[in-house]
């Protein structure tokens, strides 16, 4: 896969417009952008038909986590939209993450619509052992936690997960190099962590196998996007 189809650039923006404005910005370097929950719920799903209509692939990152027919009726719509792909949260079960897969795919089929992939949330990128531990009372480390989690959502019949870079190598060890592993959490050696807390570059993060990299803030407030951009190409060439 090329370069440009591994990097997603999370538009975390609140208006339309200014979701076009970056994609028109950005250019043909980019050719997949990831709609979150700020642009979605302030734009609404046209955001989506417009920025394909510039001919990009949209990630739909709404981490669905709700009851197993809520969740699967809300996946048909979103495959209805024709998202390239979208994401559950792996912790709300097999149930849910099986009847997911099985509404879409027989949607797809029944439509003739292309299948979109469909990746489970394991653990946020903000999560720490000490928030497992103090806040939720989860006992094991959040690398535990993930390989419980990337387990199940792909016993369930998911394309992938959602991981922080430094849980990639293990999940593709655990789960094999056909399971995708996308990474958000992604900072170039000269940006901050902001609340990201387990990060990596894109060198690294595609050196232990990561098919698809989220970056978000590392790009959209440098001073100069398509510079930070040319320069995350570089790193990621020479990965
Ligand atoms: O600005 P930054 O590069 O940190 O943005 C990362 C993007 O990836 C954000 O849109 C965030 O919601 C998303 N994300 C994440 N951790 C996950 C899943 C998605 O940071 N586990």
């Amino acid at each position: 896969m090329p370069w440009k189809d591994r990097l997603i650039i999370a538009l975390d923006v609140d208006t339309a417009d200014a979701a076009l404005s970056v994609v028109e910005r950005l250019g043909d370097d980019i050719t997949t952008y990831k709609v979150g929950f700020e642009l979605f719920v302030s734009a609404g799903p046209s955001v989506v038909q417009r920025i394909r209509e510039q001919g990009k692939r949209v990630f739909l990152d709404l981490k669905y986590h709700d009851i197993p027919n809520t969740v699967a009726k809300a996946a048909v719509a979103a495959a209805r939209i024709g998202v390239f792909m979208f994401n559950v949260h792996a912790s709300g079960g097999f149930d849910m993450m099986q009847r997911t897969v099985s509404a879409v795919n027989e949607l797809c089929v029944r439509e003739g619509l292309s299948r979109p992939r469909i990746i489970a949330v394991t653990m946020l990128t903000s999560m720490t052992n000490d928030v497992l531990k103090n806040e939720l009372t989860i006992s094991h480390p959040v690398k535990a936690h993930v390989r419980t989690l990337a387990a199940l959502a792909q016993k369930a019949g998911l394309d992938g997960v959602v991981a922080s870079p430094q849980e990639t190598a293990m999940i593709k060890e655990l789960c094999g190099k056909e399971f995708l592993v996308v990474t958000p959490g992604i900072r170039p050696s000269w940006t901050p962590p902001d609340d990201q807390r387990r990060t990596a570059t894109p060198q690294e993060a595609l050196r232990d196998g990561a098919d698809y990299i989220v970056m978000g803030r590392a790009i959209l407030k440098a001073d100069d996007p398509v510079k930070a951009l040319e320069l995350v190409s570089l790193e990621m060439l020479s990965a």
